[in-house]
């Protein structure tokens, strides 16, 4: 028998996610330097870490000993910004692990998860890793979800059911009384908070209340710190000591650890970058809207989906590739016709727009 041949099935029909990549990465593949690469496809903060980030870290003495496995001083400083106790929070390497934490913690074989499309792809994709099965209840036209069809989708084998608000890629929120009759089910809901800092509404306070209640958070977007991996989920106590005792002992790395905590003392400075996105997503909003070509998608992240007509929407996404600017697209029968774009910066939204000119008219 061949070595391969022992690969558990599932893995040999999996499809591999589609990750954003990285500057360099993206730069030689379509030739611009790597200052010249405009970079609106991972949803990542073009200002990046606060500056006391860079100082603790270049101030750290410990990168040669094992991190806190127990995270403590992390846990409770993530404690204080959320306003729990830290024996709610733990912390992972990105949600992304959190999410694939969860998914194993929850799901025997064949058991299944609930999946809201569009929306993130590492739900349906980390399923599949934990050997779950996917259910899948698409959003509506104005992408709101499907209250009574997730509700009948979560049948006795039903685990998890992930609610992304806002949600990637359309930008919308889902309210609490929603997240609340999803509650009921009672099967485990994950409501992905990554866009918190940019929207400010957070169902995180209902956490005590409720033991069928995971919030899930980042430091990826408003905090740029994506390279260095460091998400956290606020979980009734029960199951926050299921993940400490599950989880790999080390993983937020030192390097990880400092930032985000250096992030937390420095929340002045980083909720001043979001107010600067929040201000140029406006402008993004209102420029693309101009776009006779271009319908905006209303956004409380720091995104925007915008529906590409005339069938063109792959085009203009390899048409500004070629120019050195990456937007998201996503070749599915729901999106086809959309293209996500991250907010940048002010001169990024300029070099978009001149762009854009470019390829539509050329
Ligand atoms: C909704 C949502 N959740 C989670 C993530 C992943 O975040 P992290 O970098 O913390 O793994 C993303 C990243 O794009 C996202 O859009």
């Amino acid at each position: 028998m061949k070595a391969e041949e022992l690969v558990c099935r599932r893995f040999q029909a999996l499809k591999a996610y589609d990750p954003t990549r990285s500057v360099e990465a993206l730069a030689q593949e379509v030739g611009v330097s790597v200052a010249g690469v405009v970079k609106l496809d991972g949803n990542e903060n073009p200002y990046g870490p606060s500056p006391r980030v860079k100082r603790a870290l270049a101030r750290y003495p410990y990168f040669h000993i094992y991190p806190d496995p127990y995270q403590t001083a992390l846990r409770k400083a993530l404690a204080g910004y959320v306003g729990l106790g830290e024996e709610y929070i733990v912390a992972g390497a990105g949600s992304d692990e959190l999410i694939d934490l969860i998914l194993r913690l929850f799901l025997d074989p064949g058991d299944r998860v609930v999946n809201l499309p569009p929306t993130f792809g590492m739900y349906p994709f980390s399923t599949l890793v934990c050997g779950g099965e996917v259910a899948e209840v698409p959003r509506d036209d104005d992408f709101q979800i499907d209250l009574e069809g997730a509700k009948k989708a979560a049948g006795p084998r039903t685990k998890v059911v992930f609610v992304a608000s806002p949600n990637n890629p359309s930008g919308t929120t889902t309210d609490r009384k929603t997240i609340q009759a999803l509650l009921k089910t009672g099967i485990i809901v994950v409501v992905d908070e990554a866009y918190y800092e940019f929207c400010g509404e957070t169902v995180a306070d209902l956490v005590p209340k409720y033991d069928n209640l995971i919030v899930l958070r980042t430091f990826s977007k408003w905090a740029g710190l994506a390279g260095l991996r460091v998400g956290y989920g606020a979980f009734p106590r029960a199951i926050a000591e299921y993940i400490m005792k599950m989880k790999p002992p080390y993983n937020i790395n030192a390097a990880a650890q400092v930032a985000a905590l250096a992030s937390l003392r420095d929340l002045e400075y980083l909720r001043g970058r979001v107010q600067d996105i929040l201000k140029e997503r406006e402008r993004l909003f209102f420029e693309l809207s101009r776009l006779l070509y271009m319908r905006p998608h209303p956004s409380r992240a720091n995104f925007i989906l915008c529906r590409v007509m005339g069938g063109r929407a792959k085009y203009l996404w390899q048409g500004l590739r070629q120019r050195g600017i990456f937007v998201r697209y996503f070749d599915t029968p729901r999106l086809k016709d959309f293209v996500r774009i991250s907010v940048g910066r002010p001169e990024d939204t300029d070099a978009l727009l001149a762009a854009l000119k470019e390829v539509a008219h050329g």
